[in-house]
């Protein structure tokens, strides 16, 4: 198939490299045209795992194209995806300015029959608005079809999410659209959903937000287990074997980032109420997850009561691992929380410390995960990398001025830190 993908972000180009890997023909564009230089060039402007290579690969072979015209995709796909940003505004609500701007650019382009797909996480009915846009701005009387297609890849595992999706939802109107995008999801072998478009909007944003409230149960649930002496860890595995509820997600820590939880909450408790449901299931979500962060700050304040001249080891600032994002990462928020009481910081990430530093610019950044707590009065883990786990605990020991540590992942075993002399404070253990 001939497909183009407008916007070359996590999703559009992880999308637009899985699409040519599995034999379809693909341009993806963006209107930055630096950018645009670079991946013609094989290089990727993000760092997530199995990618820069497949770009290389299928832009060798011809099957993975970029370009910076919006007109030039159009003309040459039969399909164009739109996977544009879809930022909140202050009151919660979905910025929905650049998928507008996209679909008038497709429309100006159109001279046949498109399918145009919206990949972007959106707001339910913003299918029917793309369409009256399109109609609107089409210069031609040229057929079309809307589609909404939600993606549920995850940062860090993006290619393995889309190459194996759970599942494929496409929003419909007409089932003219079906067997194209039929053709297009066969090679990756997963149950195809097929939807009207609110249906397929709607499924995005409650997949999301019941993930996001999975978290905000366990961290609750945490927060019992401390007042009542029990571990969270045996009560995720304990629930987590019930196949209705499932093990995964239910990671206690300082709380849910990135670019999509906290922005897809806030957008679709503000969907329910104009829709006219207050959701407040969700708000006490949201209140969970910033309660999250408090509790592990007072944690590390009630040890070292003032944080003014103290110096802290942190590991970690993604919002996750396997990322170097650090978009509403809650890693961030707590080294900034704790330079704002007067600590100074030693940090380290094994991919995220350059996109750190714009958010971050006075703290040390260390190379060597195992130098981090040097010359500290604590140490503190706040992404939950693997490699952390491999920390030299003897060379980290050595390196504070106290052996503590606050770790806001619940990466290592209390009983086995307290044998090795360590002050350890966890998560709901
Ligand atoms: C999420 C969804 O998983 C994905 O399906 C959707 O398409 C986009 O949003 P992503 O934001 O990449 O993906 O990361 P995810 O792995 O879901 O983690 C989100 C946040 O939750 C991270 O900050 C992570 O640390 C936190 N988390 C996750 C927990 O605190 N505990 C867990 O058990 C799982």
């Amino acid at each position: 198939m001939k497909l183009a993908i407008i916007g070359t972000g996590y999703v559009g180009l992880v999308t637009g490299t899985c699409f040519a890997e599995v034999g379809h023909h693909v341009i993806c564009v963006d209107n930055d045209a630096a950018k645009v230089k670079t991946l013609q060039a094989g290089g990727i402007p993000i760092y997530e795992p199995g990618l820069e290579d497949l770009v290389k690969k299928n832009v060798a072979s011809g099957h993975l194209k970029f370009t910076a015209s919006t007109a030039e995709g159009v003309e040459k796909s039969d399909v164009i995806f739109i996977a544009v940003p879809t930022p909140p505004q202050p009151d919660g609500s979905v910025d929905l300015s650049y998928i507008e701007r996209v679909a008038r650019d497709i429309a100006a382009a159109m001279t046949s029959y498109k399918i145009v797909v919206d990949k972007s996480t959106v707001p339910v009915k913003t299918g029917e608005k793309v369409a009256e846009t399109i109609k609107r701005y089409c210069a031609a009387k040229v057929e079309f079809d809307v589609v909404s297609n939600p993606e549920f890849l995850r940062e860090g595992f993006a290619v393995g999410d889309l190459m194996n999706p759970d599942r494929v939802v496409i929003g419909v109107r007409s089932q003219r659209p079906v067997a194209a995008m039929t053709e297009i999801y066969t090679p990756f072998k997963a149950p195809i959903i097929v939807t009207d478009i609110n249906s397929a909007e709607l499924i995005k944003h409650a997949a999301n937000s019941f993930l996001a409230l999975k978290i905000s149960y366990i961290n609750a649930i945490a927060t019992i287990c401390e007042a009542a002496g029990a571990n969270v860890q045996e009560v995720a595995h304990g629930i987590g074997l019930d196949e209705r509820i499932g093990r995964r997600f239910l990671n206690a820590g300082i709380g849910f980032g990135g670019s999509c939880f906290p922005k897809d909450l806030s957008a679709f408790i503000k969907i329910s109420e104009q829709v006219g449901y207050e959701f407040k299931l969700l708000k006490e979500v949201q209140h969970i997850n910033a309660g999250q962060m408090e509790r592990f700050l007072k944690k590390i304040t009630d040890t070292l009561w003032v944080l003014k001249d103290k110096k802290i080891g942190v590991l970690g600032l993604a919002f996750k691992q396997n990322t170097d994002d650090v978009r509403s990462s809650p890693a961030i928020d707590l080294c900034q929380r704790l330079l704002k009481d007067g600590a100074t910081l030693r940090v380290h990430d094994p991919k995220a410390m350059d996109k750190a530093k714009a958010l971050l610019p006075n703290v040390t950044y260390v190379d060597d995960m195992n130098a981090v707590a040097d010359g500290c009065d604590a140490l503190v883990v706040a992404t939950e990398w693997d490699e952390f786990k491999q920390l030299d605990l003897a060379r980290a020991k050595k390196g504070l001025t106290h052996p503590i540590m606050f770790d806001g992942r619940n990466l290592f075993d209390p009983a086995e830190m307290e044998k090795l002399g360590w002050i350890y404070k966890s998560v709901g253990r």
